[in-house]
């Protein structure tokens, strides 16, 4: 059956497999199969010699100094700024905010547009398919001020009850919080569609997209929503890096969130004035060397081209899922009409910790667990799921080493 299949060839992925070292490397005596591009990317030599290169020439801190290293610093750190608007084709740079990653975009919302706009009776709205990141900031504001959070359905596909949704949407509710991707299911959200309906019915909108920049071109202008959030280290930058991107005047109506050094304007004992946008959501001093690499990791994306790079993913994740359901017993968990490279599984007899397990001795990476997604495995009625997810630099020869992986894990348990 597979042998009718032919490759798309989207990408000279032979060559993309070159820049980055670590797939050269075994794992276990096997040569790596790295399947764990959802929880996060490995990360291209060019990624890996510009943070030496600061380090090596350019360490200093930013925005404070006058000397030449602090200049050379705030100059790459603010040109930054302007490659990740351009990636995401902000408006301007004050709408980019550096933050750890999606987990504390999503946190300063809550807790700055949503402590100062949410209140008692109001409801924010979220999906079934969310990341705990997009649930528990929600649930611990709707605690705080009297709120409902509302949890719009999925079909056994795994897709938003699109009609749902909208009966979901009342004069109520205030903010809508949408996965652009789940890292779960892979479902691909209508998100355009949903922001749209929000907008209708008068909610302000915030897209996770910590499964969306990295497999999907990303235009924020063209989707409208008010906040996107992501993550560097899952677009092939380092960790501890992620973008809060908002709208320029709901940005500047909120409240600040963390105090500190950089995000003042003047400071006495009885009063601070608050700095410009986007400093003033960047207290104390920043994760320099990662937004350095964040910056380098979405040139060498866009080097490469995302249409490109979405194109190859999707091929691999057709391929994928036609093989894997060759495979006796395998269950695939989240058939959406419109899925990213993310293929969550189970196997008849098997607990997705042991596939794991057997197939991490065959050098082949995949993540088992709850994904961080606990109530859509409820709704599946299953504990855990095997996941494996592809990125830009994988092929088809490694979804055919996870089959025949899974085929060891049967004998193993037959
Ligand atoms: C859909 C989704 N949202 C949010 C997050 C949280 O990202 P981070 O841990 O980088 O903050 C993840 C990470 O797995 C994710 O997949």
């Amino acid at each position: 059956m597979s042998a009718v299949i032919r490759e798309q060839d989207t990408l000279d992925v032979a060559r993309i497999r070159r820049d980055f070292p670590i797939l050269g490397r075994k794992v276990r005596g096997k040569q790596l199969v790295y399947l764990d591009n959802a929880a996060t990317t490995q990360k291209p030599q060019a990624v890996i010699d510009r943070i030496v290169r600061y380090y090596t020439e350019e360490n200093s801190n930013v925005h404070r100094g006058v000397h030449y290293l602090s200049e050379v610093a705030t100059a790459a750190y603010e040109a930054a700024r302007t490659t990740v608007k351009k990636f995401i084709h902000a408006r301007d740079e004050k709408e980019i905010v550096f933050t750890r990653g999606t987990t504390e975009a999503i946190n300063l919302v809550a807790q700055t547009w949503g402590r100062a706009n949410v209140e008692p009776g109001d409801e924010v709205l979220i999906t079934a398919i969310e990341h705990h990141s997009n649930i528990v900031p929600w649930q611990m504001l709707c605690a705080e001020k009297g709120a409902t959070m509302r949890v719009a359905p999925v079909n056994d596909a795994g897709d938003v009850l699109l009609d749902e949704f909208r009966a979901l949407l009342t004069d109520r509710t205030k903010i809508v919080a949408i996965g652009h991707a789940s890292n779960a299911l892979g479902t691909i959200n209508p998100v355009k569609q949903m922001i749209a309906m929000a907008h209708d019915a008068g909610a302000v909108v915030i897209v996770d997209g910590a499964q969306g920049v990295p497999h999907l071109p990303i235009d924020v202008q063209d989707l409208g929503c008010e906040f996107y959030a992501f993550s560097g280290h899952k677009v092939y930058a380092p960790t501890g890096i992620g973008v809060l991107y908002g709208k320029e005047a709901i940005l500047d109506a909120m409240p600040p969130w963390q105090g500190g050094g950089d995000m003042i304007l003047s400071v006495t004992f009885e009063k601070t004035t608050y700095n410009a946008l986007p400093y003033k959501f960047e207290a104390g001093t920043p994760n320099i060397e990662g937004v350095i690499g964040l910056a380098a990791a979405l040139d060498y994306v866009s080097s490469i081209g995302i249409e490109a790079i979405a194109a190859h993913e999707h091929d691999l994740e057709r391929y994928a899922t036609r093989r894997l359901l060759e495979v006796e017993g395998l269950k695939i968990i989240g058939t959406a009409k419109s899925k990213a490279s993310v293929i969550s599984f189970t196997l008849e007899g098997v607990h997705p910790h042991d596939i794991g397990t057997i197939l991490d001795q065959e050098g082949i990476a995949i993540r088992t667990g709850h994904h961080c997604a606990q109530p859509i495995m409820m709704r599946f009625n299953i504990p855990a799921t095997g996941r494996a997810s592809f990125g830009l630099y994988n092929t088809r020869e490694e979804a055919d080493a996870l089959v025949s992986g899974l085929k060891k894990v049967i004998e193993v348990f037959r």
